[in-house]
Order: structure tokens, then C-alpha cells, then sequence
């Protein structure tokens, strides 16, 4: 309680703004006090209360005053053709502002699998180059991939939580996920499991099968081959994820999603 609020700063690149939508219905913690109370959320242009010129003085304000001390949050990725043309943040290209930003900050997390990954604006043939944080930045800082489509949101206050207590990053895979919400499959916990060990499967939408809830895996559920934790911590305060909602995982949370993991894939 007596320790001082990290600063972070969040910016956003290409992205549909579903990543800071899902965090802020985090209930445990409630998004209120991890923004209130643990961090300061010192930029955000989506939902901070300046703007402009105001705005944009608020990130060099807090470089000179937290030279890499505080948190660089991405969501959204940076396009690089055109020098950067396709996202225009204050007159500049994203990419000269995620680099600067990079270059003073102390660790970076990537929010979501626009940043992580590229996701959807970098589906083929991606003609804007659009490119995750750790390939588009220039310098070497840590990075922690929270990937999803968007990420779980108690996934992502508990990522924000864990490094505030511990004041490391927790410990990441290969791919820089953190493994305790990256390291089992959808497969490993999916409540529909029993019906694919006992071969019942979904033969096509609206059918028996899809009545009776057995395996999407035949009306491509990608949940054998993605790493998230939507099987055990779910959705909406735990009510809910998309195989119980009766689709497939698409596998939002993978490299290569949306190119692979789509249902336009499959055609
Ligand atoms: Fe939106 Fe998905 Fe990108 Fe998050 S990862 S900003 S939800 S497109
Ligand atoms: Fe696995 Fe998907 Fe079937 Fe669940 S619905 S058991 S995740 S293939
Ligand atoms: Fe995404 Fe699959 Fe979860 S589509 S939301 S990783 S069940």
C-alpha cells in the first residue's frame, strides 16, 4: 500500500480496442483499483481525459521524470510500409512513437495478439506490414506476450498484479507468454473432452450432436493446438467461453491467427 504507483504508459497501434475493452471488465481484480490504486495509468489515449497537445506532453513528462521506470504497454501493432503511413498517432508515425517510448521505458508488455503476433491486420497479404511490438522496436527490452483476441481480462490484471508484487515479469515460455495462463491447450481443460475421447462429435452445426454438446473438433474447434486459459478461467467473471457458447476455438490466442486459426482458413 505504501509503495508507489508504477507509471505506465499504454499506447495503441493498429488495433479495434477490444484488448483495453476486455481489461477493463476485469472483476478479480476489479480494473477500478488496479487503475486507481496500482498503477498510474499515465497515458492511455483512448480513454484518458486529455487530449491533444495535452495528451502527447503527458508522455515526455513522464520519460524525463521515470527514465526507465516505468511500463510500456502495447496494444496494437505498428505498420511499416509506406514509413509507417497506416497509423498516424499525433502527426507521426505509430512506429516513431512506440520507439521512442521503448527506448526510455523499463519492460514492455504486449497486450493482446495485434501486439504479440500481428493478428488480423497482418493476415496475408498484409499490405501495410503491420508488425508485433517485438519485431518492430528497435531496442532490447523484456517483453511479456499476453496473447488473445482479446486476452482474458482477469489474465491481464493478473499479469499487471503479479509484476507490481513481485516486481519481475512471471515466468514466460518460449514464446514469452506467461505460463501459468499460456502453458495448457483449450483441449487439456475443455469440459467437451470426455466426448472426444469417446469419439462423439459435432458432425455439423444444428445437428443431434451440437444439441447434445459433444466435440466441436470436426466443425473446426482449434482448441488442440492453442495455449490459453479460457477452459479453466473462462469469461465474464468465469460464466462462459466460446466452445460452451457452442463454436470452436479459433484459436485467437496463436501465431499466425487469423491466417490460421479462421474459419476463413478452412475454406
Ligand atoms: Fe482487437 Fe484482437 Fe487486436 Fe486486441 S488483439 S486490439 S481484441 S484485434
Ligand atoms: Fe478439444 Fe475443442 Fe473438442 Fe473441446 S470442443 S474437446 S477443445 S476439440
Ligand atoms: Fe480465443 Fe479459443 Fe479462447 S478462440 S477466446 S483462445 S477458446
Amino acid at each position: 500500500e505504501t509503495k508507489p504507483r508504477i507509471p505506465i504508459l499504454w499506447l495503441h497501434g493498429l488495433e479495434c480496442t477490444c484488448c483495453s475493452e476486455s481489461f477493463i471488465r476485469s472483476a478479480h481484480p476489479l480494473a477500478k483499483d488496479v487503475v486507481l490504486s496500482m498503477v498510474s495509468l499515465d497515458y492511455d489515449d483512448t480513454i484518458m481525459a486529455a487530449a491533444g497537445t495535452q495528451a502527447e506532453a503527458i508522455i515526455e513528462e513522464t520519460i524525463k521524470k521515470y527514465d526507465g521506470n516505468f511500463i510500456l504497454a502495447v496494444e496494437g501493432n505498428a505498420p511499416l510500409n509506406q514509413e509507417g503511413m497506416s497509423c498516424i498517432i499525433a502527426g507521426k508515425p505509430f512506429l516513431e512513437q512506440l520507439n521512442h517510448v521503448a527506448e526510455h521505458c523499463k519492460a514492455i508488455i504486449s497486450w493482446g495478439s495485434c501486439a504479440s503476433y500481428g493478428c488480423v491486420q497482418a493476415a496475408h497479404p498484409n499490405p501495410t506490414k503491420a508488425t508485433p511490438t517485438h519485431k518492430a522496436i528497435k531496442t532490447n527490452k523484456p517483453i511479456i506476450k499476453v496473447p488473445g483476441c482479446p486476452p482474458i481480462a482477469e489474465v491481464m490484471t493478473a499479469v499487471v498484479t503479479y509484476i507490481l508484487t513481485f516486481e519481475r515479469f512471471p515466468e514466460l515460455d518460449r514464446q514469452g507468454r506467461p505460463k501459468m495462463f499460456y502453458s495448457q491447450r483449450i483441449h487439456d481443460k475443455c469440459y467437451r473432452r470426455p466426448h472426444f475421447d469417446a469419439g462423439q462429435f459435432v458432425e455439423k452445426f444444428d445437428d443431434e450432436g451440437a444439441r447434445k454438446g459433444y466435440c466441436l473438433y470436426k466443425v473446426g474447434c482449434k482448441g488442440p493446438t492453442t495455449y490459453n486459459a479460457c477452459s479453466t478461467i473462462r469469461w465474464n467473471e468465469g460464466t462462459s467461453f466460446p466452445i460452451q457458447a457452442g463454436h470452436g476455438c479459433i484459436g485467437c490466442s496463436e501465431d499466425g491467427f487469423w491466417d490460421k486459426g479462421s474459419w476463413y482458413a478452412r475454406l
